[in-house]
């Protein structure tokens, strides 16, 4: 028998996605364009965002070059998005960039400190505000934030990009209280660690490395974080707004050091 093509939860919709050129970005894209969503590609990385656009196939994907530090630049990514394809419907803030990881705070630079709030933080914010620019003429629009179980615990990454997590769910917060009324919904995803390019550099580790995980025998991938993108940034999430979606398989509600259920196993 036939296998059924999987529905199209995204047909007919425009998405943005910065820091698509690979890691988690890269899947999202995939998974857009696999659920009939056109999609361009916000990145510094020309040569591996131009690649994925050229794998993917050019007439469902394309490559901008943007840094989202820059407000001309993400300025520039959503005139061009409205001037291919007329409308923009699902903007997802996902580039980002971690520091060293210098344990003690009295090492950490304030220019350090600085560039990843300006990616990570302010970013975000142009991503928000230009995405809505467009949304708020349309009332409708679905912004999806990739934050971080750093958005929620402490103690886990460096200062600057805790502090840069936890801003924001923050940000996210404020702008679906005002967006609400355009039926725009704002949302982050908040994802465990994933062995990709940014994990593997601040955790020393490397794409074969296994990570502590609550869920036993479970390893977070980023199709896992592409498969709630859709949902966020589909219909099926229509009432869900200004809401920090954690895929953590439960990481960030445990505290071990109480160890109730780390008893030996019979
Ligand atoms: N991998 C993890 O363990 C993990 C966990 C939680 C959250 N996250 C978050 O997920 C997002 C994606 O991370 P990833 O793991 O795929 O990392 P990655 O390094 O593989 O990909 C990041 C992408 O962002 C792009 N980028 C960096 N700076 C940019 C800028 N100024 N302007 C535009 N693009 C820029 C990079 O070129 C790259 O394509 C980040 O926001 C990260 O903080 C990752």
């Amino acid at each position: 028998m036939a296998s059924t093509p999987p529905i199209a939860r995204l047909a007919n919709k425009v998405a943005i996605v910065t820091g698509g050129a690979r890691g988690i970005g890269e899947s999202i894209v995939r998974s857009f364009v696999e659920h009939g969503a056109k999609v361009v590609i916000a990145d510094i990385r020309d040569d591996l965002g131009k690649s994925v656009c050229e794998d993917i196939g050019v007439e469902s994907v394309c490559f901008i070059h943007c840094d989202v530090a820059v407000e001309s630049d993400i300025e520039n990514v959503v005139n061009a998005t409205i001037d291919k394809y007329g409308q923009l419907d699902i903007m997802v803030n996902n580039a980002g960039i971690t520091d060293e990881p210098k344990l003690s705070i009295l090492d950490n630079e304030k220019s350090d400190f600085e560039l990843v709030i300006s990616v990570n933080l302010t970013g975000v914010f142009l991503g928000t505000k230009h995405a809505a620019r467009v949304m708020i003429q349309k009332c409708k629009g679905s912004i999806i934030t990739i934050a971080s179980t750093a958005s929620i615990t402490g103690g886990s990454t460096s200062h600057a990009y805790t502090s840069s997590k936890h801003g924001v769910v923050g940000l996210a917060k404020n702008a679906a209280a005002e967006l609400g009324k355009y039926q725009i919904r704002v949302n982050c995803i908040s994802p465990y660690v994933i062995p990709t390019t940014i994990a593997c550099k601040f955790f020393n580790i490397d794409d074969t490395s296994s990570v502590y995980s609550n869920l036993k025998g479970k390893t977070l991938v980023p199709q896992d974080i592409a498969n709630a993108a859709i949902f966020l940034a589909s219909d099926e999430s229509g009432y869900i707004s200004g809401h920090n979606l954690a895929i953590d398989g439960g990481f960030s509600v445990l505290n071990p050091s109480f160890g109730l259920f780390s008893w030996p196993e019979k």
